[in-house]
């Protein structure tokens, strides 16, 4: 089995990345999963931009803290392969998980959201434990949806050697320790983003500049430029990964 896992996709050089790229590459995978929580203008999803991401080859679309942020969300996390992360309170629309299934293979994957910065939610960490006991599956992919770095650490320990990978997302700037916790769990504590990298984030520099020097809230405001497409791969061998490789391509 191979899986491509797709960094946070940012509004229209994101979107654009994914459909002149991702069609050229999706045979070589069984699997694509894509984080679309900054797809619709940077700040959620919304038919348009998931239509998009699917017709790309998305086999299903992740979200993060901006879920919310599109009406268009609500239809879509009840019919479509779209979760949201797993530690919001019960009673949260839409589904915290998925199962892709292939041949008889199960593979679980969920997203829950970090604490430390990112606002009040269920604790990521037994809510986890409780995905992995309820949910029949062969191999399980957890997103980690965080600001603190120091929080996809301790959650990929806390499941290294449960279950297959551990990714993390949400801060838009891949990390190179892309590799294997002892215990065979495929780590990396960030993707990093699809979109453009002239950029703050994938947002324009010069909003974000005011955000900073005036200390007042200022609208956000996408980027244009030249996108990158930045994922990462998981090659199985079974139910563990095998091998785990940033895959990064650039709009010419
Ligand atoms: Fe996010």
């Amino acid at each position: 089995m191979r899986v491509l896992f797709v960094g946070d996709v940012v509004a229209g050089p994101g979107l654009r990345a994914v459909a002149l790229h991702l069609p050229d590459i999706r045979r070589r995978y069984d699997w694509v999963i894509i984080n679309g929580e900054n797809a619709a203008g940077g700040k959620g999803l919304d038919r348009k931009s998931y239509r998009i991401l699917r017709e790309a080859g998305a086999d299903l679309v992740t979200l993060g803290n901006h879920a919310w942020d599109r009406k268009g969300v609500y239809d879509l996390i009840d019919r479509e392969p779209v979760i949201r992360a797993a530690n919001y309170p019960p009673g949260t629309p839409g589904q915290g998980w998925w199962v892709l299934e292939r041949g008889g293979f199960r593979l679980l994957v969920f997203q829950v959201m970090g604490r430390v910065f990112m606002g009040l939610f269920d604790d990521p960490f037994r809510t986890a434990d409780r995905i992995l006991e309820e949910v029949p599956h062969d191999a399980a992919i957890v997103e980690i949806h965080a600001e603190a770095t120091s929080e996809k650490y301790a959650l990929g320990h806390y499941l290294d050697g449960r279950v297959a990978a551990v990714l993390g997302t949400h801060t838009h700037v891949p990390t190179l320790d892309a590799g294997f916790l002892p215990r065979g769990t495929a780590f990396q504590s960030d993707v990093g983003m699809t979109g453009t990298y002239n950029s703050v984030i994938g947002g324009d520099i010069n909003t974000f500049l005011d955000r900073f020097l005036t200390s007042r809230p200022q609208p956000f405001r996408s980027a244009e430029g030249a996108a990158s497409f930045l994922a990462t791969e998981l090659v199985f061998s079974g139910t563990r990964v095998q091998a785990i490789s940033p895959y990064r391509w650039e709009e010419p």
